[in-house]
């Protein structure tokens, strides 16, 4: 049995790594859903950059304030992290079956780089298909907040990083990049409001999993 890659998209502050822990934790937690266990399936929680050794330092890298990087060093930086990743992590772990739930992936670099940066999308997409191999999600959740209250909640978290520091209007273009995404690709995107309370998010997200599932793992 061929595993699923399960991606958590959307601007910075939207809850991807707050609703991405609390499904894990659903999933492998007393609350275990019982189709989850029914097929014993294994969990993988990884995430976009940093998923390897070379990915964390990537990552550090990437993350460094004041760094000087120019905007296709860091379009290279990104591919170089995700090829590392799919062939270190997510193609074998696929392929023995497991279940990924991952903190970003290719849209992430199409909406920040393309969209938010301005390089060329064709030029990403070639990209892209060299760090994955064809690798696609199969099933991205997009969680959809406003740009300004998902960096109010990661300024109520500390210090913002290189990419969180860039203007609002940087942000709003990643936005509008992850918004004709969803339009472009509706059967791999599924798109969460995100605006309610972490609960009320999560309860959602339950939701479309439990859907999935039933779909790719048919009694
Ligand atoms: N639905 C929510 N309502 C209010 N606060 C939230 C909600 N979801 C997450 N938060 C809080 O907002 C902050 C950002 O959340 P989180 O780190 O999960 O976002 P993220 O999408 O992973 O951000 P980044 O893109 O920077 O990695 C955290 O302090 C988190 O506790
Ligand atoms: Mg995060």
């Amino acid at each position: 049995m061929s595993g699923k890659l399960i991606v958590f998209e959307g601007v910075e502050g939207c809850g991807k790594t707050t609703q991405l822990q609390r499904c894990q934790e659903w999933l492998v937690g007393q609350d275990s859903p019982e189709w989850f266990q029914r097929f014993a399936i294994s969990l993988v929680v990884t995430r976009e950059p940093g998923g390897t050794q070379l990915g964390c330092e990537l990552r550090q890298l990437l993350c460094e304030d004041n760094k000087a990087l120019s905007d296709s060093a860091e379009l290279l930086l990104y591919a170089a992290d995700r090829a590392q990743h799919v062939k270190e992590v997510l193609k074998p772990q696929l392929a023995s079956g497991a279940i990924i739930l991952c903190d970003r992936y290719t849209d992430s670099t199409i909406a920040y780089q393309g969209y938010g940066r301005g390089l060329s999308l064709s030029l990403i997409d070639q990209l892209n298909s060299i760090a994955t191999g064809g690798l696609e999600s199969n099933l991205t959740l997009w969680l959809d907040v406003d740009v300004e209250v998902g960096l109010a909640r990661t300024k109520n978290r500390g210090r913002l990083d290189r990419i969180e520091q860039a203007n609002l209007e940087f942000h709003q273009r990643v936005q509008w990049g992850y918004t004709e995404l969803a339009k472009a690709y509706p059967q791999r995107i599924v798109q969460v409001d995100s605006s309610g309370s972490v609960e009320n998010v999560q309860q959602q997200i339950r939701l479309v999993l439990s859907q999935h599932f039933s779909q790719w793992y048919p009694d």
